[in-house]
């Protein structure tokens, strides 16, 4: 087995021995599905049940803002939650200032509803991290609706004042195809009477059209010309959501099995949405062996159980609309291309450079540390794989994806990594480092 220690400085110590990956494992719940539900159920009528929840940081902080606005949210494990909504309009104004902590999802689309509370007034917070990224891609549209917000470097920064205001239904054109800024402004929309339309230049992920059909809002959807129209103002109702394993976190496992010889697991339960499946046809062009068994639909969500075996894996072109469906596995993607046969060329993904951390250089430089063959380019990575690693010491710039990927890269390589600020990792999959004990 692999020795893996977690030390008191929060650095997880790996060293690999090559042992194989067997056995089933069951990833945690998807994080943009368990946002979306707790702030769904918050702003509709009567009670929403909800299966399978994350209970991550990223989605603690979603709840413990709606709790502030006045929803009632039952404690959050185990992993059944009840929400009891407030209705359309009608969160409350919070005595304090709202903290996403390290969730851009929680704060563009909290922003969204949050702009719509007439005449009341919101101030949001976050991390570091989150203070730094991009708001300006909600906060542009919103201000376009009617919205009155504040904020620092132009309103683009946290912390950010939002004055509620009847907002009017706008056409835009979003120059970036993200989920976080349709969702924003589909909840936005739902508070204003007549048609919003968002249009992408590529599809991003779909989970809120899908819950909010589920929920009762009339929107419809036009997948050739990447356009979601919503009619407002909706009245939503309560549901059951069952949250399916967030793909995300099953990316670490598909691709750890897929490069250590031997190994062959099964991830069941994992969400399996068309527009998340990105990292599913790269791997498998790359010549990973994955196999989907026992496809089902879950509360309007496909989900399937994945067996994933060993195998070689050679390089790949990736680019333009591939990337939203991929978008945050890109950095164990990398780890991937690290071990395959061939170069590995990433392309269109300037948008990383705005996530959790900036992924394209921090993916760069700590593959490098490794002895890896990593060129960082302005939107992507140059990969030349199957040059073995070694471990050294690693940071992973207190995003939780980067310490999961590093983990798996210091699975498969030489000596002892030591993976710094590794408890960020707990924002999307708290108990990977235990699953890692054991399993490795
Ligand atoms: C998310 C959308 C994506 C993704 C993020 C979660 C969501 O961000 O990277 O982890 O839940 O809507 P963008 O919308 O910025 O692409």
């Amino acid at each position: 087995m692999a020795v893996i220690q977690i030390t008191s400085d929060d650095t997880w110590q790996i060293q690999a021995d090559g042992h194989p990956l067997r056995g089933s494992l069951q990833v945690p719940g998807d994080k943009s599905i368990s946002h979306r539900a707790l702030m769904l159920g918050a702003i509709a009528e009567g009670t929403t049940h909800i299966e399978g929840l994350l209970v991550g940081e990223d989605t603690c902080s979603t709840a413990a803002c709606f709790r502030a606005l006045g929803a009632e949210i039952s404690h959050l494990n185990p992993t059944a939650v009840t929400v009891q909504g407030l209705g359309i309009g009608h969160l409350q104004e919070p005595g304090d200032v709202l903290n996403a902590g390290n969730s851009g999802t929680t704060m563009r689309l909290l922003l969204g509803v949050l702009a719509a509370q007439t005449g009341r007034f919101f101030a949001i917070t976050g991390d570091a991290s989150l203070r730094s990224r991009p708001m300006a891609r909600v906060v542009t549209p919103l201000l376009q609706m009617g919205a009155q917000i504040w904020g620092r470097q132009h309103h683009s920064r946290a912390p950010l004042a939002v004055l509620g205001q009847p907002l009017e239904p706008i056409t835009y054109y979003s120059p970036i195809a993200s989920a976080q800024v349709k969702s924003a402004l589909l909840l936005a929309a739902l508070h204003t009477e007549g048609t919003t339309i968002i249009r992408e230049p590529h599809r991003s992920r779909d989970h809120s059209e899908r819950m909010l059909q589920a929920f009762g809002a009339c929107l419809s959807v036009d997948e050739a010309t990447c356009t979601v129209s919503l009619e407002g103002p909706a009245v939503l109702k309560g549901q059951k959501v069952i949250v399916p394993g967030d793909i995300s976190s099953a990316a670490f496992w598909l691709v750890a099995a897929s490069i250590i010889p031997n190994s062959e697991l099964v991830l069941t339960n994992v969400g399996v949405n068309p527009t998340r499946t990105g990292i599913l046809d790269v791997l498998g062009a790359m010549g990973a062996e994955i196999t989907l068994e026992n496809e089902r639909l879950v509360t309007g969500e496909p989900v399937a159980d994945l067996r994933v075996r060993s195998a070689t894996l050679k390089g790949i072109r990736i680019g333009g609309e591939l990337i939203p469906r991929l978008i945050d596995e890109i950095p164990i993607l990398a780890v991937a291309a690290a071990f395959a046969e061939g170069v590995t060329e990433i392309r269109d993904a300037a948008e990383l450079r705005v996530k959790e951390s900036d992924r394209l250089k921090a993916v760069a430089t700590e593959l490098q540390k490794m002895g890896a063959k990593v060129t960082e380019l302005k939107d992507g990575l140059d990969i030349q794989g199957g040059v073995p690693l070694q471990g050294t010491h690693l940071e992973t710039y207190g995003d939780h994806r980067m310490a999961m990927s590093l983990a798996i890269a210091a699975l498969n390589a030489q000596g002892t990594s030591h993976i710094h600020n590794a408890r960020a990792a707990a924002v999307s999959y708290p108990e990977f480092v235990t699953t890692l004990q054991q399993i490795a």
